[in-house]
């Protein structure tokens, strides 16, 4: 499948509550992920996980928001038509107005020689997991 570069200003937003599942997203958010934001609300955010991920890319992230730390990280991100999009994300966590924790995912672009090491890193990481 083909890969969607993000805009050099794109700016994607999403929030989710203490499961990860999501309560919010922006239109640019929306837009790359090719859903509607009605498509979004309530569901995991696994919905826009790309199989090539790596599991332990994502027990980092947990482990380090459950801790109350920020979390930054390179994500392949897989689209409703299934291209895919990276991202470089930093996870904060938060508490919402009724005092709920929750998290928050900001995403910018990332460049060319990034997206190469993470490609490969990742496909690495991938091979031990079998
Ligand atoms: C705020 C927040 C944003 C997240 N954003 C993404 C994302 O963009 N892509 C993704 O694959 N997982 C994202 N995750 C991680 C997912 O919740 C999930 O752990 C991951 O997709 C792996 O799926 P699995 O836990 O079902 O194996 C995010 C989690 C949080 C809390």
């Amino acid at each position: 499948m083909h890969e969607v570069k993000l805009d050099t200003r794109a700016f994607l937003v999403s929030e989710t509550d203490e499961k990860g599942i999501i309560n919010f997203a922006n239109d640019e958010f929306c837009k790359y992920a090719g859903y509607s934001i009605d498509e979004l609300i309530g569901k995991p955010h696994s919905i826009v996980r790309h199989p090539d991920m790596p599991k332990a890319a994502f027990k980092g992230l947990w482990d380090t928001i459950k801790s109350g730390q920020k979390w930054r990280g390179f994500v392949k991100n897989k689209a409703k038509d299934g291209s895919y999009y990276w991202v470089f994300a930093t996870v904060y966590p938060f508490v919402n107005c009724d005092n709920k924790k929750g998290y928050i995912s900001c995403r910018r672009v990332i460049s060319d020689m990034e997206k190469k090491k993470y490609d490969k890193l990742y496909e690495e990481m991938k091979r031990e997991e079998r």
